[in-house]
């Protein structure tokens, strides 16, 4: 069976000091066996990595970090960006690549979303591949070929033990701080696909071990609804990984 992902996107929010508050305080409110039972990450920004990295490995905290962004590039002349051997060297597990708000204020088109999940791959970083569609898309009920066509160009030019490893999360633009959560059966549906798609194209072992996260205004009080769905194996939380308790709670799904 595989083991349930519960990943807080930060985005621009929390700066190191109160970062470090938040970690503390949701690795208190949940027992080791929660910790055992399902895989609690952070995302926070670039400049809470270190303080984060202190207090995990400072508390022996249960809890797993990483970046929101990566550099396609190796090193070099490339202001502003962040290497993969850097994320690397502060201990990060996961990196996102391809959030529909990267792709919509930062131009990410699937290549560069490809060449992001390699260099992941390059530093030993778990790539948390995003697809998900916009209003037009669902309404023109093209969501399925769409998050199938941003699932392909990701992964593209993998191994079939990289794309074992991945995580992939579906999320629907339009249920993204919207307060507008997709129904279980809206997220089961394009998850579902998006298994059938791995499984076609790289085999039984590979569909049955990657795991396939939902995002968009998760929260203590639909959580457990989502996860009933087969094909759900966890979610990526925003707005609701801000507040420790909200977002304990939704670690403790089963409970
Ligand atoms: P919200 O949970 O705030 O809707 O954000 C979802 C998201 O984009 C996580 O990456």
């Amino acid at each position: 069976a595989r083991r349930p992902l519960m990943a807080g996107n930060w985005k621009m929010n929390l700066n190191h000091f109160e970062a470090n508050l938040l970690v503390q305080k949701l690795a208190a409110g949940l027992t080791e066996q929660q910790l055992t039972d399902v895989e609690v990450a952070v995302l926070p920004p670039f400049t809470d990595l270190r303080t984060v990295q202190t207090a995990v490995d400072g508390d022996k905290l249960q809890i797993e970090y990483g970046a929101q962004d990566i550099s396609q590039h190796k090193s070099g002349a490339y202001t502003g960006e962040i290497a993969g051997s850097m994320l690397e060297k502060l201990g990060c597990t996961y990196v996102l690549a391809g959030h529909s708000e990267r792709r919509e204020y930062h131009n990410e088109d699937d290549a560069i979303v490809n060449a992001k999940v390699k260099a992941a791959f390059a530093s030993n970083l778990t790539p948390i591949l995003c697809v998900g569609e916009g209003l037009s898309v669902r309404e023109a009920n093209g969501h399925c070929a769409h998050c199938a066509s941003q699932l392909d160009a990701g992964l593209a030019g993998l191994k079939p033990e990289q794309v074992k490893q991945i995580v992939v999360a579906y999320e629907p633009v339009w249920a993204i701080g919207t307060g507008k959560t997709a129904t279980p059966e809206d997220a089961q549906e394009v998850c579902g696909e998006l298994r059938a798609r791995i499984t076609e194209k790289y085999g039984d072992e590979v569909g049955n071990a990657v795991r396939i996260l939902y995002g968009g205004s998760v929260k203590a009080a639909n959580i457990a609804a989502i996860m009933a769905k087969p094909d759900v194996d966890g979610a990526l939380i925003g707005g609701a990984s801000l507040d420790a308790e909200e977002f304990a709670s939704i670690v403790r799904f089963r409970e």
